[in-house]
C-alpha cells in the first residue's frame, strides 16, 4: 500500500523514547521529514542521528516541553523556519503518574492533566495555522485506553485521557470542513521506558523481564504487552493520505484490552 508520506513533515512530540520514536522511525520509513521533540536533549540527538544515517529525510530536533507554552511557540517557529511547512502533528510527548484517589493533590490532577491533555490543545493551536496551509493535514493523538475504561490504579490518566480523547474528537469535528483529520489512538499496555517506573514500584523485587510477562499474562487478552512498532504503524496510517476519509476516530492499541 502506498502511504503518500514521501515529502511530508511530521512533528513528533516525545520523540526521544518509546512509542514516539518508534514512530518517528516509521514516518521516515515511508519517506517522511521529521521535528522531533522531548525535554532532554540527549536521546533526542541520538535518535535523529540514527534515522539521519539510516534514511534520506531530513530531522530537525530541538529539546522543548510541552507543557510550557513559551517553549511550545519556540520551538514551532523553529520548526516552520527549517521546513516551510507542516503536514501532520502527532502529539504523542506524556508519561504515567502515580497515585491513588487517597493520595493525589490537586495540583496532581493539575500537574497531569497538563502533560496529558492542555498539552494536546496547545501544540495543536501552535501547528494549525500551517497544518491550514497544507493540502491534507493531519493531528494523531496518542492516549490511553484509560481515557474510556476507567482504571483506579492509574487514576490521573483514567480521569485526563477521558477530556484529552474528547477534545480530539471535537477538534475533529472543528476541523472536518477543513479537510483536516484528527483521531486518536489510544495505548493500552506497551512495553517502554515509562514502564520501568511502574515496575520500580509495584515488584522491584521481581526481574523486570518476568515482571512484565506476568502483567501480559495476567491482564491483556493477548497475554503480552505490546511493542512500540505495533503502535506506530497504525499511527503512520492516520497520518497518510490513504486515511483520507476518517476523522473522529477513537482507536484502541491494546491487545485486546
Ligand atoms: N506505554 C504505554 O503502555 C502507554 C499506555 C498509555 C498511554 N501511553 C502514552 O503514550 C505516550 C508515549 O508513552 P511511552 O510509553 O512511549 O513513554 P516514554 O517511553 O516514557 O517516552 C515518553 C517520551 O515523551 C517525552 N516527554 C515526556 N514528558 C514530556 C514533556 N513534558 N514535553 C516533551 N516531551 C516529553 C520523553 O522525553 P523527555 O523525558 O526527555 O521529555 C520521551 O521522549 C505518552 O503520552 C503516554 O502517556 C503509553
Amino acid at each position: 500500500m502506498k502511504l503518500g508520506l514521501e515529502g511530508k513533515v511530521a512533528v513528533v512530540t516525545g520523540a526521544s523514547k518509546g512509542i514516539g520514536a518508534a514512530i518517528a522511525r516509521e514516518l521516515a520509513g515511508e519517506g517522511c521529514s521529521l521535528a522531533l521533540c522531548a525535554r532532554g536533549e540527549e536521546d533526542l540527538s541520538v535518535l535523529a542521528g540514527e534515522i539521519r544515517s539510516s534514511s534520506t529525510v531530513d530531522v530537525f530536533s530541538s529539546p522543548a516541553d510541552v507543557t510550557d507554552a513559551d517553549q511550545v511557540i519556540r520551538f514551532r517557529d523553529e520548526v516552520v523556519t527549517h521546513f516551510e511547512k507542516v503536514d501532520i502533528l502527532i502529539n504523542n510527548a506524556g508519561r504515567s503518574y502515580p497515585g491513588n484517589f487517597d493520595t493525589l493533590t490537586d495540583e496532581d490532577f493539575m500537574n497531569d492533566y497538563n502533560v496529558k491533555s492542555l498539552s494536546h490543545i496547545r501544540v495543536s493551536r501552535a501547528f494549525l495555522p500551517a497544518l491550514r496551509e497544507c493540502d491534507s493535514g493531519r493531528i494523531v493523538n496518542i492516549n490511553s485506553i484509560h481515557g474510556h475504561h476507567a482504571d483506579a490504579r492509574f487514576f490521573t490518566s483514567s480521569v485526563n485521557r477521558a477530556a484529552s480523547i474528547a477534545f480530539a474528537r471535537t477538534l475533529a469535528l472543528a476541523l472536518a470542513p477543513e479537510g483536516i483529520c484528527v483521531n486518536s489512538v489510544n495505548i493500552g499496555y506497551v512495553l517502554t521506558p515509562q514502564w520501568s517506573n511502574v515496575h520500580q514500584r509495584v515488584r522491584p523485587d521481581m526481574e523486570a523481564d518476568e515482571f512484565f510477562a506476568d502483567m501480559g499474562s495476567r491482564e491483556v487478552p493477548m497475554g503480552r504487552m505490546g511493542r512500540p512498532e505495533e503502535v506506530a504503524g497504525i499511527v503512520t496510517f492516520l497520518a497518510s493520505e490513504r486515511a483520507s476519509y476518517m476523522t473522529g476516530a477513537s482507536i484502541d492499541v491494546g491487545g485486546g484490552q
